[in-house]
């Protein structure tokens, strides 16, 4: 059966994300993948609103770690669950992802991380629960993906949050990145198709996507495709955080610590393959977290006058500031 690829744009219409994902998608279609593409602007997905029914529900067996709002976000949930591969695309907007990327990845978040609806599939299986009580069974099936990040700006730095930030697409899912391309200067051509190497490059995203999904073993599907590796071997990132002892650092993408060295005047940073295997991209990583929030989340009623302790609060509102007509302000009324 042909692979499904699905491809996703978070730019503007027709412009550099979607002629991107668009090219590397028409490169899958010459290997014979099937294809589908979504512009995320098209969506309309609203935004989570915090109340945390999707993990419950699935720690307690009564749900299936869905979202209790039904909107377009089942639209892309739907294509994720019958694709083999994605292609993601996102613009850089202050340094990092665009708001409806956030808003995307809120809504995957922890009602799609595998480790929770593995446990709430297999209990809910050994209580003899039938398939459609159940979470989605194709949760569970291997995904790989290529990460596109693409910002105006000349220099790279205004776009150092993104590719980062856009981990948080892939990783509840298990979706494992096997290839990513940064992308900075967009502003200094019209359109991506005015810049021949890039347009080559995603070319290869395709191919590179391709010779995953075709591998043969699982190290070989997993084999990272991008230009450079990165610091961290697992994400193969670059974005470090500094420990509060400033002994060690950690990997912002994974949350694993490295030992960081100085080596010829290089920074040198290792991880052991016990915090790679900590990786929140890894089975072990997402488990650690999903089992602390199991055991140590406190349910609701445990503070016996909580309401009480809440009232100062709830009385107290205050309006926004009334406009400023001394001021040259943007407020209309
Ligand atoms: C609100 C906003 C903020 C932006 N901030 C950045 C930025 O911090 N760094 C950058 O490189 N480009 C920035 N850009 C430029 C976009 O990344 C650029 O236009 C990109 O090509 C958009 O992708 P698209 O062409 O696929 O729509 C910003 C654009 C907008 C609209």
């Amino acid at each position: 059966m042909a692979k499904k690829v699905l491809g996703i744009s978070f730019g503007r219409k027709m412009s550099n994300c979607d002629i991107m994902v668009k090219h590397a998608l028409m490169e899958c279609e010459k290997a014979g993948c099937e294809t589908a593409f979504i512009r995320a602007d098209d969506l309309d997905i609203t935004n989570c609103n915090g109340c945390i029914s999707c993990v419950i529900g699935m720690i307690t067996g009564r749900g299936r770690g869905y979202c209790v709002r039904h909107d377009d976000f089942d639209i892309l949930d739907e294509c994720v669950m019958q694709s083999d591969g994605l292609i993601l695309a996102c613009p850089t907007y202050e340094t990092s992802v665009t708001g409806r990327f956030k808003t995307i990845c809120d809504r995957i978040g922890p009602s799609h991380d595998i480790t929770f609806r593995k446990a709430a599939y297999e209990e809910g299986k050994a209580a003899g629960k039938p398939e459609e009580k159940l979470p989605d069974v194709r949760s569970f099936k291997k995904r790989s993906a290529a990460l596109i990040s693409v910002g105006g700006a000349m220099t790279e730095n205004w776009i150092a949050l993104t590719l980062p930030m856009m981990y948080e697409f892939t990783f509840p899912w298990g979706i494992d990145v096997i290839d990513a391309v940064e992308y900075y200067g967009a502003m200094a051509h019209e359109s991506v198709l005015g810049y021949p190497e890039m347009m080559d490059r995603m070319t290869k995203v395709g191919q590179n996507l391709v010779s995953s999904l075709n591998a043969e073993t699982e190290e070989e599907r997993l084999k990272w495709r991008g230009d450079e590796e990165g610091v961290c071997p697992v994400c193969h990132t670059r974005l470090l955080q500094v420990s509060h002892d400033a002994k060690s650092v950690d990997c912002v993408v994974c949350g694993s610590h490295g030992e960081l060295t100085l080596v010829d005047g290089k920074i040198r940073v290792t991880f052991s393959k016990e915090e790679q295997d900590r990786s929140r991209l890894r089975w072990a990583g997402k488990l650690e977290h999903s089992t602390e929030i199991k055991t140590q989340a406190q349910p609701t009623g445990t503070i016996k006058n909580l309401k009480e302790l809440k009232a100062p609060y709830a009385a107290f509102d205050r309006p926004p500031f009334e406009k400023d007509p001394s001021a040259n302000g943007n407020l209309q009324k």
